[in-house]
């Protein structure tokens, strides 16, 4: 049996020595060493053998088996490498020193990158994740939130409306009513998503945008809550403590409703060009969840309050990262997208 290894051995020697390209090297490795190959065969009549030939066979034949595929490794090196350096030496025009072909590998909307900054803070806070459809119920929309057919609030949000009686949504407000009839009180939700007007487009409108809606419900919820909600969401992405304010604001869904404006963080509120000179940057539409609103969502008013928000997560991405037209964040111009190049 030794001798059979022996043999074995110096004829794969001689042939890998012999081999003069890739392909018989590796056409020597499958003769030899595959599955099927001339040393795996051999070790098939191990079984056959007495304990003490079987040891020692064995272990030559794994000695050579570990010789062997070093051998075929280092004798194909050496061919690639001399391929290589024929074709240079030929003048050929194989330039090893090209750098490799690049593939190209995407990054995250500036959108999506804020709203999963701002989705990580309000998880933080306990706040869950909902979503609502693009296309929407009238009910949802507008009835549920207080705004009945006819009133004026709705010319603000002329949309697009099919055929059958539903239409785009113009806010992420139904998102509300949604939870509320899905999950009841007490409740903490935000539910970020698409938005859509029929406006015509320029440099700070688009039909198509983002809104991030926020609510909290619970016994004894309060403004200053609402206001201390507000204020760590904004400093979590300024990164730093902001100044706010409340102004009033009317939104039928919210009683009372308010504006929250951002001291303006380019001037420190002594005035220029970017808050108009008036020191402060209006942000946020907030208020407390008009109880026409709780009830549509299965809620007693009596018994519990609650908080809304929508935080314009378009218009955040546009000043996070200073975009001055809103049409680039829809216009799928790779040229714009790759400078936010968070993957
Ligand atoms: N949905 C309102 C809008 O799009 C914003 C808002 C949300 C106001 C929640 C108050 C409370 O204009």
């Amino acid at each position: 049996m030794i001798e059979k290894i022996c043999n074995l051995r110096d004829i794969a020697l001689g042939k890998i020595k012999e081999a003069a390209s890739g392909s018989e090297v590796e056409e020597l490795r499958v003769k030899l060493l595959g599955k099927k190959g001339e040393l795996t065969e051999m070790l098939k009549d191990l079984k056959n053998m007495a304990l003490e030939e079987r040891k020692q066979f064995g272990q030559e034949a794994n000695e050579l088996k570990n010789e062997l595929s070093e051998l075929l490794e280092v004798k194909f090196r050496e061919i690639s490498n001399n391929d290589v350096k024929k074709s240079l030496s030929k003048g050929s025009s194989f330039d090893i020193s090209l750098p490799g072909t690049s593939f190209q590998v995407g990054s995250l909307h500036p959108v999506t990158i804020v709203q999963k900054e701002v989705e990580r803070i309000f998880t933080g806070m306990g706040f869950n994740i909902v979503d609502g459809p693009e296309v929407e119920e009238e009910f949802f929309n507008f009835e549920a939130l207080n705004i009945p057919k006819n009133h004026p609030a709705r010319d603000m949000q002329d949309t697009y409306w099919l055929e059958n009686g539903s239409l785009l949504r113009t806010h992420t407000s139904p998102c509300q009513v949604r939870a509320m009839q899905k999950y009841g009180a007490p409740l903490k939700v935000i539910a970020p998503g698409r938005c859509f007007r029929n406006e015509s487009t320029d440099a700070s409108h688009e039909n198509t945008f983002f809104q991030l809606e926020g609510m909290m419900i619970d016994k004894n919820v309060s403004i200053a809550n609402l206001i201390y909600v507000m204020k760590t969401l904004l400093s979590e992405i300024f990164k730093r403590d902001v100044k706010v304010r409340l102004r009033p604001g009317f939104f039928p869904f919210v009683e009372p409703g308010f504006e929250l404006d951002l001291n303006c963080m380019i001037c420190g509120g002594s005035g220029c060009p970017t808050c108009k000179h008036s020191g402060w940057i209006e942000l946020l539409p907030c208020g407390m969840v008009h109880p026409n609103v709780l009830r549509a969502g299965g809620i007693d008013p009596e018994e519990y309050t609650g908080f809304a928000f929508g935080v314009g997560l378009t218009r955040l991405a546009m000043m996070k990262y200073g975009i001055s037209d809103i049409r680039v964040l829809n216009s799928g111009d790779l040229r714009a997208m790759e400078q936010f190049s968070v993957r």
